[in-house]
């Protein structure tokens, strides 16, 4: 049977109170989704580790708050939050009332109001997916204009291996997934490494999110090489 995918516009997607409530459940209730979770945890864990726990950082898109909570746990204090969509901002706010000094900010990413260098560190999870290469690159750009530091951006690269072992787990995994309402676009690990110096940007370290059988890389990119 042919699969209804559901294709939404990313900006205004998101902006929808029952896409916000329902999100973390739908996205990371599963034991696959737990997984997931768990692993983007991990690679935040693993590509901020030498990051002093006094710089600034900006999570963005922030969603439901779950990257930036990681953060706060892991001790990093001064974080704020950023995303398009406000119903996405009032589950993270609640989510992060714990922190009561986090700063969230309803904006576009591809144009912030924030001066230049305004922070030390960026995280970027989950979001470059969702947007086409020209406005990946709008993006990229923008994060290294306000910060000047380090930026972590989460690349949904591929290759036939991985392809290989998702077609394989989806056929024997108990856990039938919905076809997704969102468009996905993945890359090769060269084509991901090629758009950070479109925009100007050198690419540092990547950390894999799950070895060679993830579609998922954590490319930590510096404005200076
Ligand atoms: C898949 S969620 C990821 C959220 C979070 N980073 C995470 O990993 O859980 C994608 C988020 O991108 C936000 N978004 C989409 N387009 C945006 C834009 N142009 N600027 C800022 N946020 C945007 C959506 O509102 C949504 O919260």
């Amino acid at each position: 049977m042919e699969k209804k995918y559901k294709v939404k516009e990313i900006k205004s997607g998101w902006q929808d109170s029952n896409v916000a409530n329902t999100y973390d459940a739908k996205r990371f209730s599963s034991i696959s989704g737990r997984l997931s979770d768990w692993l983007d945890k991990r690679a935040i864990k693993k590509t901020t580790a030498s990051l002093p726990k006094t710089v600034k950082i900006l999570d963005m898109p922030c969603g439901t708050g779950r990257i930036s909570h990681c953060l706060l746990s892991l001790g990093y204090n001064r974080v704020t939050c950023a995303d398009i969509s406000e119903d996405m901002i009032k589950v993270a706010t609640s989510l992060l009332k714990p922190f009561p000094h986090v700063a969230f900010y309803k904006i576009d990413a591809e144009k912030t109001p924030f001066e230049n260098a305004s922070f030390n560190a960026i995280v970027s999870i989950r979001f470059m997916g969702h947007v086409p290469k020209d406005v990946r690159i709008k993006i990229l750009k923008e994060m290294g204009r306000i910060c000047s530091g380090r930026i972590i951006v989460e690349y949904p690269v591929t290759n036939p291996f991985a392809r290989f072992v998702k077609k394989v787990f989806k056929k024997f995994t108990v856990e039938k997934k919905l076809p997704s309402q969102w468009t996905w676009h993945y890359l090769s690990m060269a084509e991901a490494k090629q758009e950070v110096a479109e925009a100007g940007l050198v690419t540092k370290k990547i950390v894999r999110k799950l070895s060679y059988i993830s579609e998922s890389a954590y490319f930590s990119i510096s404005n200076v090489s």
